[in-house]
């Protein structure tokens, strides 16, 4: 009897534990946020079964990160058969050096010394959706600004000082910060007004605003894009993904038949006491 008490207790403590390390993880993750000047990360909801969008995030990244990122833990031929991309077109468009076969690792095309070109070598990009989050991708490649005290004359608000140039300006155009007049919110959670009734603004600053017409892309075109790519750096991450969630939702579909059977069954047995 006592020793159940102190198991008891034991248990209740380990639940307060538990509750309190998942309390503290929300809180760090409210604070400040991972996503730096930005504020909070833009929400990031990946769709691996949606093929298409991998494919062409796969072609993003071949012509626009590849030269510099590596994808070490994959392989050529696994990616082509997962995003359903027929061997030969794959091999036709995407890869770029002949020599490569399917069955070698995506170790990209950057030479050893590229450290000395960036200050930082460009690092594997394989898991960075496991270590990094896919919300912080999806936002530091849309953060981007331009910033002439940079070496590359660009800054970026979720990585201050990243020392990766905006690969993709031309396709985003000229991003600026800019500052807006915005409505102050009065304490009721309205809008304040002066005695005319015309909303009271006050000027804020660092706003992200492309100038119209530098970029080949219209806004929602690149974020398409950023969102595509995002989307393929989720699947290189852990390519059985999608396969692990659909067989995760047979396994709860079993396991709730089988507790409706076993009830049944329960039932059944339980007939032979009450007599
Ligand atoms: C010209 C070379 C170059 C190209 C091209 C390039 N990057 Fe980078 N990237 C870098 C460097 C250098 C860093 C390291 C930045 C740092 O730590 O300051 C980096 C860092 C990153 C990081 C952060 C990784 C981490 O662990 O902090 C991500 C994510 C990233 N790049 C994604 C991309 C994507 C997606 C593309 C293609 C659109 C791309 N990069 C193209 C050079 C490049």
């Amino acid at each position: 009897m006592i020793t159940n008490k102190i198991d008891i207790n034991i248990f209740k403590n380990k639940i307060f534990l538990m509750l309190f390390m998942l309390s503290s993880s929300y809180l760090y993750a409210a604070e400040g946020g991972p996503c730096k000047d930005y504020g909070e990360c833009d929400v990031f909801k990946y769709s691996l079964n949606d093929i298409e969008s991998l494919q062409r995030g796969a072609s993003t990244y071949i012509n626009y990160c590849y030269g510099c990122h590596s994808l070490q833990y994959s392989r050529w031929g696994r990616v082509a058969e997962d995003l359903k991309i027929p061997e030969d077109i794959f091999f036709e468009n995407l890869v770029f050096d002949k020599s490569i076969k399917p069955g070698d690792l995506m170790i990209g095309a950057m030479p050893e010394d590229s450290a000395n070109w960036f200050g930082v070598a460009p690092p594997d990009l394989t898991l960075v959706s496991r270590y990094k989050g896919d919300d912080w991708i999806y936002t530091y490649l849309r953060a981007y600004y331009e910033d002439s005290s940079k070496q590359y004359g660009v800054n970026n608000l979720v990585y201050p000082g990243t020392a990766m140039p905006n690969v993709l300006l031309s396709l985003q155009g000229n991003q600026k910060l800019v500052c807006k007049n915005i409505p102050v919110i009065a304490r009721n959670g309205g809008e304040k007004r002066d005695e005319l009734g015309k909303t009271i603004t006050k000027e804020k600053c660092g706003f992200l605003e492309v100038e119209e017409g530098t970029g080949q892309l219209s806004k929602e075109e690149f974020d398409s894009l950023i969102y595509d790519l995002t989307n393929f750096l989720v699947y290189i991450g852990e390519p059985s993904k999608a396969a692990r969630e659909r067989i995760g939702w047979y396994v709860v579909f079993y396991f709730l038949i089988f507790t409706a059977l076993s009830s049944l069954l329960y039932r059944e047995y339980h007939k032979d006491y009450n007599k």
